[in-house]
């Protein structure tokens, strides 16, 4: 198992895991294509095998400097509960102490309890803070929270 900065080249692996992950919107390859380009240090990939099982990919906010927002994250279902996904959003959080960023923003559909155990779950075992940081405008269902490194 190695984690691995995703190239543009990873694309098609990386829409083979979206289309496999319940709860992950699909997106055009430029879509992924401009987040490789540009937040490389920011999208992580996990492989087994020479198979990529799951990815990580976050942008930093332009406004609020020392904020990354997680943009999405998914393991393959018959890898899961493995810590796998823990891995790729440590490796997010070294690269977000790397360029001095202290606090990461993700979402959360009401419905997707697994996603905010996991978060709630990495922030409990590392000692971070969460709080909620409001909503999003145009799908109020999605919250999202702020964890405090
Ligand atoms: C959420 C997701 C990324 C978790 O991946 P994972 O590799 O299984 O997570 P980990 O093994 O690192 O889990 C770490 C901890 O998170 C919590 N957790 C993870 N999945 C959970 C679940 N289904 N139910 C309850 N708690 C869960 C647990 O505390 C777990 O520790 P434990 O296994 O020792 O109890 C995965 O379920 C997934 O890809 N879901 C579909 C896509 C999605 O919802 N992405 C997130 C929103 S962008």
């Amino acid at each position: 198992m190695r984690v691995k900065q995703l190239r543009v080249n990873d694309i098609d692996q990386i829409k083979r895991i979206v289309t496999r992950c319940k709860g992950l919107i699909l997106h055009t390859d430029y879509t992924y294509w401009t987040l490789l380009y540009n937040f490389r240090n920011l999208c992580f990939g996990i492989e087994k095998k020479n198979e990529m099982i799951g990815f990580i990919t976050g942008v930093k906010n332009s406004t609020s400097k020392d904020t990354l927002f997680v943009w999405q994250l998914g393991v393959l279902s018959a890898h899961r509960r493995k810590g796998y996904a823990t891995k790729l959003l440590q490796e997010f959080v070294h690269s977000a102490s790397k360029i001095g960023c202290k606090k990461i923003r993700f979402t959360i559909e009401k419905p997707n309890s697994k996603s905010k155990n996991f978060f709630f779950a990495f922030a409990q075992e590392k000692g971070y803070s969460i709080k909620s940081a409001g909503s999003v405008d145009s799908h109020e269902f999605k919250t999202i929270y702020e964890m405090g490194l």
